[in-house]
């Protein structure tokens, strides 16, 4: 298509992007960076970044995706032929501009991607996303970042330096801590806030499934130990944080937004692996049983766990001085169990809504920044891994000087320790 043609497009597309608001429309699609365009790159091509990819560019018509990276060529190449064939369309104009000079792979592909773009979807492992996004962040780009955002404290630390940062250079930095965008659960913690179940007195939240994908590839079907971890990267304590830091987040991360961001005082749990054993699950526990304490005395009990053919249940209960609150069923109960409220909506799309709020808050020079609570729901999570990895009862000062930095020797397709299982009360808190 002719540069004029496609200029015109953008102009008219981004002028009805479907973010703005009547307001924001006044400046339709002139963003800060002087351009009608927005371009967009893509870290971490799986299943959660085709995803974020395709929601940015259904969030803004006036965005196109320029380049994609990924650890391994095989994954950036599918991610490309996947939204290639959703977005471009015979007769229009291509959202999908990647060409094969912009599909990069590798363990620094990341920086490629970050020169080339004006807002950047972080979707790799949770391991390397410090350093991707202080990457995105100090080149002045704009950020959509999966959770978790660290998988160590030393991690965490970086990811606060780069929230503050980006407030500083003002901006966007949306978390992928989604139910936080979700319409059902902002009305269910409106009326928490409103008093509607009382003061906060105890919260429950469960996280029990079945688990994820069973690990990918065998270490033969690999060329190196680091490739054979990164293929499997859940089952890595390293890359994941473990499952209740990469998937009981989403619980805990509720807990916090009843707490208004006021993170715990204390952590202690238990976990283990009971049928997780094989060597081919990697290091990670199957199951975690925590207990967050906040200054003020309110408890929430944290459970979680990856079972096969056992019950599963996923949800949060926030118990108060006058009822009670099912945050999962949006529904408020008064003391004697009777329904006091209901969110009767639809609950919207929170994956994109995400990233409606980000576009728009592009457009219009109002950036959003998810850093804080981003932070502290990911320090909690590990909080909770290391509390039951070591048997020790931890206190949230405990975590913020936490020294451990899981980070391997060196970022190379070569050999990489296999990391030991954790003992309670042997493996230390470091
Ligand atoms: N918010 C949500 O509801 C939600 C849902 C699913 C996943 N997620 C998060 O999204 C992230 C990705 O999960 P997924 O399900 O897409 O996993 P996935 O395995 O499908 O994709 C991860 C991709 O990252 C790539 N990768 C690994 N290391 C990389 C590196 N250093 N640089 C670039 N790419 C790298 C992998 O090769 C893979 O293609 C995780 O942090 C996960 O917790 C969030």
């Amino acid at each position: 298509m002719a540069e004029s043609s496609r200029r015109d497009f953008l102009t008219t597309a981004a002028a009805g992007a479907t973010a703005l608001t009547a307001n924001q429309t006044l400046t339709a699609g002139l963003y800060a960076g002087g351009s009608d365009l927005l371009k967009i790159g893509l870290v971490g091509c799986g299943g959660r970044g085709t995803g974020a990819a395709s929601q940015a560019l259904k969030a803004d018509s006036g965005a196109e995706l320029v380049a994609v990276a990924d650890a391994f060529e095989d994954q950036a190449q599918s991610c490309r032929r996947r939204l290639s064939r959703s977005f471009n369309k015979e007769g229009q104009p291509d959202r999908v501009v990647v060409t094969d000079d912009t599909v990069f792979a590798g363990l620094d592909a990341y920086e490629k991607v970050i020169d080339r773009a004006d807002v950047v979807l972080l979707a790799s492992t949770p391991h390397f996303r410090p350093r991707h996004l202080k990457a995105a962040i100090e080149a002045g780009k704009h950020v959509f970042c999966e959770k978790p955002v660290a998988t160590d404290a030393t991690g965490v630390r970086s990811v606060m330096a780069s929230t503050e940062l980006a407030r500083e250079k003002k901006l966007s930095l949306v978390s992928g801590l989604c139910w936080r965008y979700h319409d059902g659960k902002r009305a269910t913690f409106e009326k928490i806030k409103e008093g509607a179940i009382g003061r906060i007195v105890a919260m429950q939240c469960s996280y029990m499934t079945g688990g994820v994908w069973d690990p990918r590839r065998t270490r033969e079907q690999c060329s190196s130990e680091m490739e054979y971890q990164i293929r499997n990267w859940y089952y890595y304590t390293w890359l994941s944080g473990d499952f209740n830091v990469e998937q009981h987040i989403h619980s805990l991360d509720k807990m916090l937004w009843a707490m208004d961001d006021e993170p715990p005082e204390t952590i202690s749990g238990s976990g283990g692996r009971q049928v997780r054993t094989d060597e081919r699950y990697g290091n990670i526990y199957d199951h975690f049983n925590v207990v967050y304490q906040w200054k003020n005395g309110v408890k929430a009990f944290a459970r979680c766990r990856h079972w096969r053919n056992c019950e599963t249940e996923v949800d949060d209960f926030i118990y108060g001085s006058d009822g009670y609150a099912d945050v999962m069923a949006h529904t408020i109960y008064d003391a004697d169990g009777n329904v006091r409220w209901k969110f009767e909506g639809e609950g919207g799309d929170m994956y994109q809504i995400e990233h409606d709020e980000l576009f728009a808050s592009i457009r219009s020079g109002n950036p959003i920044n998810n850093g804080d609570y981003m932070c502290k729901s990911t320090l909690m999570a590990i909080a909770g891994r290391m509390g039951a990895y070591t048997g020790k009862k931890l206190t949230w000062e405990d975590m913020l000087n936490s020294k451990e930095d899981l980070s391997p020797p060196a970022y190379e397709w070569g050999d990489v320790p296999v990391p030991d299982v954790a003992i309670p009360g042997k493996t230390p808190f470091v």
